[in-house]
């Protein structure tokens, strides 16, 4: 599944050096950094994506994936205002970068029968992240006003798996 790659401005180069650090067999938290800097350093903007793909979708948040292999994959992200996920977390490590809009994160940590949020974190335009299971429930909304694109890499086959969700919580917060 490689067929749209070639046509993205910087992802061939970004592939490439995503599965150099890969190959480094480092644990999942250190890749995920270390892909979040690939990210950073290749400073790609919204124009990643064609017009119509930037324009999202009127019934929610919208995940393109640009690239899927065996080790990894990558989606874009694109968010009108006040799109959010529900809480969820992954079944893998994650890195992503900000290219418009604000990803706005809440974090949560599991108690019980309910969730107790730990943090919150905006995410803006050049921002990146990385993460790792256990310990990533989340949810994620753009609050700003304008449409939001982001890059998300997962250490997982999205053309296989359809998701990076592992579960979703369905549970009160308090
Ligand atoms: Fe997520």
């Amino acid at each position: 599944m490689d067929t749209t790659t070639l046509t993205r401005p910087g992802l061939t180069g970004l592939v490439e050096t995503i599965r150099i650090v890969i190959g480094q067999g480092l644990a999942p938290e250190e890749t995920a950094h270390e892909v979040a800097e690939l990210v950073r350093g290749r400073r790609f903007n919204p124009g990643i994506l064609t017009a119509e793909e930037r324009q999202g979708s009127p019934d929610g948040y919208v995940s393109l994936v640009l690239h899927a292999e065996s080790t990894f994959s990558i989606a874009a992200v694109v968010w009108r205002r006040g799109q959010e996920t529900v809480i969820h977390d992954h079944v893998s490590w994650c890195a992503f970068g900000v290219l418009s809009g604000v990803e706005y994160e809440t974090l949560y940590r599991l108690d019980g029968d309910h969730l107790v949020e730990i943090d919150r974190v905006a995410n803006g335009p050049g921002d990146v992240s990385g993460f790792a299971p256990p310990g990533d429930i989340h949810k994620v909304k753009n609050t700003s006003p304008e449409t939001g694109v982001s890059l998300h890499v997962y250490g997982a086959d999205l053309s296989v798996l359809g998701s990076s969700v592992r579960r979703v919580y369905d549970l009160p917060v308090r």
